[in-house]
């Protein structure tokens, strides 16, 4: 294929697109049984980008028999704990020296700027790998005294040891195609787990170039495998499986109820990370020169597809003007663009169903009563670009108000007083993230601990780090990512007890 990349854009990256893509099944690169293959665009242009294999439910078979076989017998199981961390941190290694190469890609297929691709997805990526690495050493269980009361006078040793549970299947969307990649198989090998991934089908290519960088890093055959596919095909099939111990899962919160549907068979452990509708609220006392391109960030960082993105914004009163105007005025002087183009801030979103999905927000907006500060429309006939939007006249029953829009969209709403904000702040079926904009570092806290979310920023928003966990309250999730805590998705804890006496 390689129809819509010229060599000169980066000699790899169109090397990489020439061939349709394979799928990684026990360390070998496979067509699927099927033959069958997909395309995945460019979202600049909608042009197909490249071929990729479409895996099915028996791929996934083949892939799960690969990874029971190395999690079973293989030897990754024998590999000790520091020949484990140093894989990992070879996999960074190499990912890091290839930062040019998997900045193209995730550019091109997702949409998002090359710029913001080398400057935060791939470095996030390789830190979340060595993170994870150091991590393989440091998984203890403890000596625990034990007093037995119906055996008087036995003495006992008893010890807890955590070990991996077993064949993880990886279910992982489009937005950062790469760094999901990264939060999901850092923890699962750093754990000693073996991985079925499915990236989502509209971002197979980073995924599929890092499976190159495992095989190339050393790790056994069959500890990671890589199935591209559709999600009710491939995906469901994944889910489903009952030789998979557990599944991890980040997407939409439809899509995680069907995940804990499909576990119930085998009753497999389910981690989520699902969608979001997270308050920023700006208060009168804040630093407004940072708290008006804080709020434009928080909302316009990505396109808009974060699912812990600043989207509803709640500005004490008498700032409420200013504020919105000031984050309106970003907006407009975003450059919305190819991803590829250095001047670009903002690319397309990643589909055309992700534009429609968006688009039919806006409209709804308008037919509720928003109006629109800045933006408001889709923009151009080429690719999936939308306007960066900011709404204002919105209301709490609005649908643009209370369901995830996945887009450039803000909307924007006055309040009167911390007592006031709160339950406003919290009136979500999510509970992702939440922010606070104040001087006042009394308020912030109480603040902070009455919001319902995993994450909590204070003058600050989507700073994310490996050793910081990332979750969700309420429907945006179970369990929590990266930190120590992502350990616990991917071991369990035996007890031994041993009579001494
Ligand atoms: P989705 O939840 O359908 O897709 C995410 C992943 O799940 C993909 O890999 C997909 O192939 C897979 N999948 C889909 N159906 C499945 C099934 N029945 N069984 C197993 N796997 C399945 O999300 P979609 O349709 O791409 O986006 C819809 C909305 O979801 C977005 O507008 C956004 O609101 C939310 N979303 C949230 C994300 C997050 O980071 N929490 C990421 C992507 C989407
Ligand atoms: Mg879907």
């Amino acid at each position: 294929m390689g129809i819509a990349v010229s060599p000169q854009i980066h000699p790899q990256v169109a090397e990489f697109l020439e061939k349709p893509r394979q799928m990684l099944i026990n360390g070998k690169w496979v067509n699927s049984i099927s033959g069958k293959t997909f395309p995945t665009y460019n979202p600049a242009t909608g042009e197909i980008l490249a071929q990729v294999a479409e895996g099915d439910r028996e791929d996934i078979e083949q892939a799960v028999k690969a990874a029971r076989r190395a999690f079973d017998q293989g030897p990754w199981r024998r590999l000790t704990a520091s020949e484990r961390g140093r894989l990992i941190w070879k996999l960074a290694d190499l990912l890091e020296s290839h930062t040019e190469e998997f900045a193209y890609l995730e550019s091109l297929d997702n949409g998002k700027p090359l710029t913001i691709a080398r400057g935060a997805d791939v470095p996030l990526a390789v830190d979340l790998f060595r993170y994870m690495a150091g991590w393989t050493t440091k998984i203890e269980g403890n000596t625990i005294p034990i007093s037995v009361p119906y055996t008087p006078g036995a003495k006992y040793l008893a010890y807890t040891l955590r070990e991996p549970v077993g064949v993880a299947g990886q279910i992982i969307p489009w937005n950062f195609p790469l760094l999901m990649a990264a939060w999901k198989l850092g923890p699962a090998l750093a754990s000693g787990c073996t991985v079925v991934l499915k990236p989502a089908e509209q971002t197979p290519l980073s995924a599929l170039r890092l499976g190159e960088l495992i095989m190339e890093a050393g790790f056994p055959e069959g500890v990671v495998n890589i199935v591209p596919g559709y999600g009710e095909t491939a995906g469901a099939a994944l889910a489903a499986h009952p030789k998979v111990d557990k599944i991890a899962f980040t997407g939409s919160t439809e899509v995680g109820k069907l995940i804990v549907h499909a576990a119930t068979g085998n009753l497999k452990k389910v981690s989520l990370e699902l969608g979001g509708k997270s308050p920023n609220v700006v208060f009168k006392d804040a630093d407004l020169d940072s708290a008006i391109p804080g709020a434009a960030s928080a909302i316009f960082f990505n396109q808009g597809q974060c699912c812990c993105a600043g989207s509803r914004l709640y500005v004490e009163k008498p700032i409420f003007d200013r504020v919105v105007e000031g984050v309106a005025d970003h907006a407009k002087k975003i450059n919305v663009g190819s991803g590829l183009d250095p001047e670009t801030h903002m690319g397309p979103l990643v589909s055309q169903e992700q534009l429609s999905r968006v688009c039919g927000y806006l409209e709804a907006g308008f037919s509720e009563g928003a109006t629109a500060l800045a933006g408001g429309h889709k923009k151009g006939n080429k690719g999936y670009f939308v306007e960066p939007t900011v709404l204002v006249n919105t209301r709490e029953d609005m649908k643009v108000v209370q369901e995830e829009i996945f887009g450039p969209v803000v909307v924007a709403m006055p309040f009167d007083d911390p007592e006031e904000i709160l339950p406003r702040a919290n009136d979500s079926d999510y509970g992702l993230a939440a922010a606070v904009w104040t001087r006042d570092i009394g308020k912030a806290h109480r603040m902070a601990e009455h919001l319902h979310a995993g994450t909590v920023w204070i003058n600050c928003y989507n700073i994310l780090d490996a050793a910081l966990p990332f979750g969700g309250y309420k429907q945006s999730g179970w369990g929590r990512e990266m930190g120590h805590e992502a350990l616990n998705l991917y071991t369990q804890t035996k007890a031994i007890c041993t009579r001494l006496s």
